[in-house]
């Protein structure tokens, strides 16, 4: 049966067979109501952000902005940065070039309210919003030994609490505004194995979360004809990495790893959440893509 024919209906009652066994779950219950994300018969094929309008948290430099320019060179409508810091000159560069398409929302994505705040303030400027990427993190590198509370409760807030709140506020407008909407979230090729270039076991902890909650959230939402899936990059040339760069054996490291010796250009990840946000994802949900460069086998 196509998900299209999938409607509310009241399974019989059940049979007198089914009564006399104890553990029978009873068939009674009403079946969800599935919005349908089967492709129309006037679906775009072209895989394309064309009209959509994208959320990108943290979206001011690094992966972030690389994830908008390639949007934006998929025909994407407008993208947002959801971004806790006033955007520097690479950002500015961007919006000059794409006039009336780039904006910035100040917001901290660790505070519900915030988050809830700066979406409601894009469907009021734009009028919709189709993809949340929820992708602003942060790791530090050290011995696990060293990590005390705090430490561990800013890479959570951040990393994990925040991206959730990003997740359930698209979640409700698209519900809302009856849009199949697409969530993706940034996760890490740490949410398989370490990090050997810079340990950080709560980082790790942090993204295997992230990554295991766009598959539960898929299924939860399923029914809403929203898609969650997660991206795990590997080694990306942005702020975050500089401080392994530097490490004289990096090169070595780098090597070791297998497949390819060279970190990504953040842009390199693009083209692979543009997939997940455009309809040529319809029936793409719960899963995540590794964008590595095989850094690791894992
Ligand atoms: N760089 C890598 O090699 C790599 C690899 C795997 C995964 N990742 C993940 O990719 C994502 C982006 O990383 P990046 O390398 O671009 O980092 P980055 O530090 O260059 O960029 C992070 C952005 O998030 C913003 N931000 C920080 N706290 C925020 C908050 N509370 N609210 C809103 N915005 C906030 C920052 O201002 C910044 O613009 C992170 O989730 C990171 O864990 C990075």
């Amino acid at each position: 049966m196509p998900p299209s024919a999938i409607e509310a209906t009241t399974t019989a009652p059940p049979t007198s067979a089914s009564e006399s066994l104890p553990n029978q779950i009873a068939q009674s219950v009403p079946a969800p109501v599935y919005l349908s994300t089967e492709p129309g018969p006037d679906h775009d094929w072209k895989v394309t952000l064309k009209s959509k309008v994208i959320v990108i948290t943290g979206a001011n430099r690094g992966i972030g902005l690389g994830l908008a320019t390639v949007c934006l060179a998929n025909d994407a409508k407008e993208v947002y940065s959801f971004d806790l810091f006033e955007p520097g000159e690479e950002f500015q560069a961007l919006q000059q070039a794409h006039p009336k398409q780039v904006h910035y929302v100040h917001c901290d994505v660790t505070s519900e309210e915030s988050v809830n705040k700066a979406v409601d303030q894009v469907v009021a400027q734009s009028g919709r919003i189709d993809g949340m990427v929820a992708n602003a993190g942060m790791t530090k590198h050290q011995p696990a030994l060293n990590f005390d509370r705090p430490q561990l409760e800013q890479l959570f807030n951040l990393n994990v609490f925040g991206a959730y709140f990003c997740a359930k506020a698209a979640a409700n407008k698209f519900i809302e505004l009856g849009i199949k909407g697409s969530i993706v979230f940034t996760a890490s090729m740490t949410s398989y194995r370490p990090n050997r270039a810079g340990p950080s076991a709560p980082y790790g902890g942090t993204k295997a979360a992230v990554r295991n909650m766009a598959h539960t959230l898929a299924m939860e939402w399923a029914k809403h004809g929203i898609r969650v899936n997660s991206i795990s990059p590997g080694f990306v040339m942005t702020q975050m990495t500089s401080k392994i760069r530097e490490a004289p054996d990096f090169n070595l490291k780098m090597q070791y790893y297998g497949g390819m010796p060279r970190l990504a250009d953040p842009r390199e990840l693009g083209g692979a959440y543009v997939y997940l946000l455009s309809e040529g994802a319809t029936y793409t949900t719960g899963i995540d893509i590794p964008v590595a460069g095989i850094v690791g086998a894992w």
